[in-house]
Formats: C-alpha cells, sequence, structure tokens
C-alpha cells in the first residue's frame, strides 16, 4: 500500500511505539489521528508530531461507537490503516490477582480492541480494502511467571487476529499481529514515564519500523504475524 495520502488511526499514539508510528507515518506523508486517555498529553504530542488528537479511553466501552465516528469525520470517512496499539499492563503473581486487574486490562487489551475494530471494519468492507494492526507481544506466544492477566490479555488478541484473518482476507483486509519483545517505553510504569533507550533492548523506533514495512507491502500480500526481538539484550 502507498503509505502516502494514506488515513491512518492509532490508538495510544501519544507515547512510546504508537507515538513513534504516528511520527513515521507522517513523515510518509498520511494523516494520522491519534488516540490516548490523557488530553494534554495527547493534544502536546499531536501538536510536536503533527497528528490530529482524538481524547479517548477505549476502555470507556459505551463510547466507542461515538468515539469512532469522531476518529472518522476527522479522518473524513476514508481509512486506510487501523493500528490497535493502546495497551496495559499489570504483572501479579498467581495468588495476588484481583478482579480488578483483570477487568482493567482486559477491558482495554482485548474487549476495547475488538469493539473498535468492529466500528471501523465496516469502512474498510466498503472501500474493499484496509489494513489492521494489532499490537501483540511475545507475551502473545508464551507465558512467564507473572504474566497470568497480561499474556492472557494477549493471547486474546492473537486470537481474535487469527479469526478476523479467516473473516476478512476475501474483503482484501489484511490483519497483522506484531508482537515486539521489552521495548523500552512508559509501559506499565504507574507515573507514566518514558524510559530512556538502552543499546541492548528494542526502541519504540524499531517496532514503528516493522508496521511501515508491512503495510508498505503490495497489497497482493500480508504477513499475518511478525515477532520482533532485541538481537543481544543480555
Ligand atoms: N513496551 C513493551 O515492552 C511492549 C512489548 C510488547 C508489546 N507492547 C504493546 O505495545 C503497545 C504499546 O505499548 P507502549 O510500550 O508503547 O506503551 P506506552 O508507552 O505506555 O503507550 C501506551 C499508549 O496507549 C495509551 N493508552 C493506554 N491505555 C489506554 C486506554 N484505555 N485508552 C486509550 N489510550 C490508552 C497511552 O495513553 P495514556 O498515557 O494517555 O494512557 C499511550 O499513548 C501495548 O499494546 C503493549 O501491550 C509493549
Amino acid at each position: 500500500m502507498d503509505i502516502n495520502n494514506s488515513n491512518v488511526l492509532i490508538t495510544g499514539g501519544s507515547s512510546g511505539i504508537g507515538k513513534e508510528t504516528a511520527k513515521l507515518f507522517i513523515a510518509n506523508g498520511a494523516k494520522v489521528v491519534i488516540t490516548g486517555r490523557d488530553e494534554i498529553k495527547l493534544n502536546s504530542v499531536a501538536a510536536e508530531i503533527g497528528a490530529i488528537p482524538l481524547q479517548f479511553d477505549i476502555g470507556d466501552l459505551a463510547s466507542i461507537p461515538e468515539k469512532s465516528k469522531e476518529a472518522m469525520a476527522l479522518l473524513e470517512g476514508k481509512i486506510d490503516v487501523l493500528i490497535n496499539n493502546a495497551g496495559i499492563g499489570v504483572f501479579p503473581i498467581l495468588g495476588e490477582i484481583t478482579e480488578q486487574n483483570l477487568v482493567d486490562v482486559y477491558t482495554t487489551n482485548v474487549f476495547g480492541l475488538a469493539l473498535l475494530t468492529q466500528e471501523i471494519v465496516p469502512f474498510f468492507k466498503a472501500q474493499k480494502n484496509g489494513n489492521i494492526i494489532n499490537l501483540g507481544s511475545t507475551a502473545s506466544l508464551k507465558g512467564f511467571a507473572r504474566g497470568s492477566v497480561y499474556a492472557a490479555s494477549k493471547f486474546a488478541v492473537r486470537g481474535m487476529t487469527q479469526s478476523w484473518q479467516a473473516e476478512l482476507r476475501k474483503d482484501n483486509i489484511r490483519v497483522c499481529l506484531v508482537n515486539p519483545s521489552e521495548v523500552t517505553t512508559a509501559f506499565a510504569d504507574e507515573e507514566r514515564k518514558e524510559r530512556n533507550e538502552e543499546n541492548n533492548k528494542l526502541g519504540a523506533e524499531d517496532i514503528a519500523q516493522t508496521i511501515l514495512s508491512i503495510v508498505c507491502m503490495r497489497d497482493k500480500g500480508f504477513v499475518p504475524e511478525v515477532t520482533v526481538w532485541a538481537t543481544n539484550p543480555f
């Protein structure tokens, strides 16, 4: 797909992977709407990178139909790429998991992602093309100690991705799961503080480049899933 003049919606575009992806798509000529919970941060990042902000807590499930309409109005009714990036994580050990842990993580990572995508897919179907990038994780592939809540939510994202691939290929809609290993971002930081990039770890830019190259590929093919590791994290 040609990124120049394309329309893109990125959930959670106000920091980390979403922000770097927005920057890269904008640098390649796309119009990009970014969402986030913290409106002040969102507006400031949007102004910094030239994106269009839409304050939107994807965990507020009742607001999704209305917010989807607002996003599509900002994109003037045309969308080429939906990047389902907004995600949170908590890492309690079995025995310390609370109901709220499960509700919070599943509501954002799974329920919100599914319900938003469901609102956007009719536009892709009408256009007879579209791209959906779901942010999974290496935690979509393998559980780990303290991963009960987060890994389970990302396994769910993988299951939905594979189901949507089966449902949407006939409409020329490409669906891809991107599984980063550790990326130095504000992820899981309660104060939402960005981490400095580290030499031996992935940066948000590496995942942004991965996403761009997947979407850039000619429309006749698509990448169903890609996992990105740091070359030498030790
Ligand atoms: N960092 C890693 O090591 C890593 C590894 C594998 C996969 N991932 C996945 O990559 C994605 C992006 O993570 P990141 O590392 O870039 O994290 P991040 O720096 O914490 O950024 C997350 C973004 O999502 C937004 N967000 C969070 N909850 C939201 C909600 N309920 N509604 C709307 N926006 C929301 C945040 O905005 P606010 O700050 O305003 O909430 C922020 O813009 C996530 O799905 C994560 O699971 C991350």
